[in-house]
């Protein structure tokens, strides 16, 4: 059975009874409109922890003003029964009053990295994501946490908070979930018409392409202007930003460089997607 806890007292009451059993804890952050992205983390989680949390909670503070905080699709029901149907104990879903019941003017900043790719377009984002999962990780206690590669640049921010900030847990990294044609798996894709749909699958065709010519030996410099095009014919939408960096440190390449994050953001009509590729570029030598 799986329990729907809203208020903090009575999560804090759970995590003491869990820890004093002597079981560990999976925590999976998310902010509901649940799909199979979100259940395979989940699923990661059920089979390396004793107990499983995952909190659905669509955090304001990662919201611009302009962003789809109002319109994010919110349907707790419907996401405990998928959350059931995948062994998840305790879904945390508390209220924004709940969360943020004070606000004594301390925040996180998240620095250089989280000024490019999304952070570019999207500024305070990252720290608004920092805030909600560093206090998640107080309130559940984990002995692990889960996020998806889809936000790889998300994941990369939180392993440093964790590693520079000695947060005791482990974070574990879940590769991306796809439709059948390729399009990351995203409770954004709701949003898109029938037309947007077929289009939207653009954006991951030009990772693959931009990644075999990479790995075929073309100039980066070229084989990015190249996907670009292809982007933006095969979406018909505006790019945000297509990138290749360092990855985990997400600088520039140099010749030093071994692995890579390439990343990608468009705007379909109104809605926003991102995908991306993690791959070595030695890997086809
Ligand atoms: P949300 O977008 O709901 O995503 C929750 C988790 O599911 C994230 O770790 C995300 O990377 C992962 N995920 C989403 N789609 C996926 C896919 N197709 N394949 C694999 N994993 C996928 O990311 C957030 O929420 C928030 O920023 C949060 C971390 C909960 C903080 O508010």
């Amino acid at each position: 059975m799986t329990k729907v806890v809203q208020t903090i007292a009575e999560l804090k009451a759970f995590v003491r009874d869990t820890k004093q059993a002597g079981n560990t804890i999976g925590l999976v952050p998310t902010m509901g409109a649940l799909h199979e992205g979100h259940l395979t983390l989940a699923a990661q989680a059920r089979n390396e922890n004793d107990v499983v949390v995952m909190s659905v909670f669509v955090n304001p503070k990662q919201f611009g003003p302009n962003e789809d905080f109002d319109t994010y699709p919110r349907d707790l029901e419907g996401d405990t029964k998928l959350a059931a149907s995948v062994g998840v104990d305790v879904v945390f879903a508390p209220s924004t009053e709940e969360m943020y019941p004070t606000d004594g003017g301390i925040t996180i900043r998240a620095g250089r990295a989280a000024e490019i790719l999304c952070g570019a377009s999207r500024p305070g984002h990252f720290d608004g994501v920092l805030q909600v999962v560093a206090k998640l990780f107080h309130l559940v206690e984990p002995t692990r946490a889960y996020f998806g590669q889809k936000d790889a640049q998300q994941v990369a921010l939180i392993e440093t908070m964790v590693r520079d900030y000695n947060f005791p847990l482990e974070i574990c990294t879940v590769p991306i979930v796809r439709e059948a044609d390729g399009l990351a798996k995203s409770s954004r894709n709701v949003y898109l018409t029938a037309e947007e749909r077929q289009q939207a699958v653009g954006l991951y065709n030009g990772l693959k392409f931009a990644k075999e010519a990479i790995l075929s030996g073309k100039p980066m410099g070229i084989a990015m202007m190249a996907a670009r095009d292809q982007i933006a014919r095969e979406t018909g939408g505006e790019i945000d930003y297509f990138e290749c960096l360092s990855y985990p440190d997400l600088k520039s390449i140099d010749g030093q460089t071994t692995d890579v994050l390439l990343a990608g953001a468009v705007y379909i009509g109104k809605t926003r997607l991102i995908d991306n590729m993690i791959f070595n570029l030695k890997e086809n030598n």
